[in-house]
C-alpha cells in the first residue's frame, strides 16, 4: 500500500516554514491503513506544471495506489493546485470535494473557500486537501471511509 503526499507551498518548498501538513497527511493515514502504508513524500513550490510532475511521477513510475495534496486549493493568485490536478486525472470524483466543503463548513465557515478536487489517474486515487494542519485532520477523518473503500476498488479487492 504505496501513499504520496505532496505538500504544495511557495513557502514551504524554499524552506521558510516547516512542512507541519504533510506529516500531519502521514499520522491520520498510519491510523487508518496501519503498517501497511508505506509513504512518499514531496514537497513543490505553487506551481502548475511542478504540481502535475509531482502527480504523474508518484501515479505513473512509484505506482501509488493513493496521493493526498495539501495546500494551493483556495483563491490566492499563487492557488493552482486543482487546475494542477485536473490536468493529470482521468475521472473526477465530486463528491470528495461537495463532502469535505459541506461537513467542514458545519465547523469552519471559511471551509467553503477551498476549492480541492479527487479522482483518478489509472488505479490511483488521488485527492486535495486544504493546506492547515487542522483542515488536514478534519478532511481526513470526513473522507477516511471513502478513501478506504476507494483504494480498495482501485486495487481490484473486494472491500466487503
Ligand atoms: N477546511 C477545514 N476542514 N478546516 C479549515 O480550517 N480552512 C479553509 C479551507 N478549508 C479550513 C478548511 C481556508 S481558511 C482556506 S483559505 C481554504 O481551505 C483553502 O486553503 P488552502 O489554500 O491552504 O488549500
Amino acid at each position: 500500500m504505496k501513499i504520496g503526499r505532496i505538500t504544495i507551498s511557495d513557502r514551504a518548498s524554499a524552506g521558510i516554514y516547516a512542512d507541519r501538513s504533510g506529516p500531519a497527511i502521514e499520522k491520520a493515514l498510519r491510523e487508518v491503513f496501519g503498517d501497511a502504508a508505506i509513504f512518499q513524500s514531496a514537497i513543490v513550490p505553487d506551481e502548475v506544471e511542478l504540481i502535475a510532475a509531482a502527480l504523474k511521477f508518484f501515479t505513473d513510475e512509484s505506482k501509488c495506489d493513493l496521493v493526498i495534496t495539501t495546500g494551493g486549493t483556495g483563491i490566492s493568485t499563487r492557488d493552482v493546485t486543482p487546475e494542477a490536478t485536473r490536468a493529470v486525472l482521468e475521472k473526477e470524483l465530486p463528491g470528495f470535494g461537495e463532502i469535505m466543503r459541506m461537513q467542514s463548513f458545519a465547523k469552519v465557515r471559511t471551509a467553503i473557500l477551498s476549492r480541492a478536487v479527487a479522482g483518478t489517474r489509472g488505479r490511483t486515487l488521488i485527492v486535495n486537501l486544504p493546506g492547515k494542519p487542522t483542515a488536514v485532520r478534519e478532511c481526513l477523518e470526513i473522507l477516511a471511509p471513502a478513501i478506504r473503500e476507494g483504494v480498495a476498488h482501485l486495487r481490484g479487492e473486494d472491500p466487503h
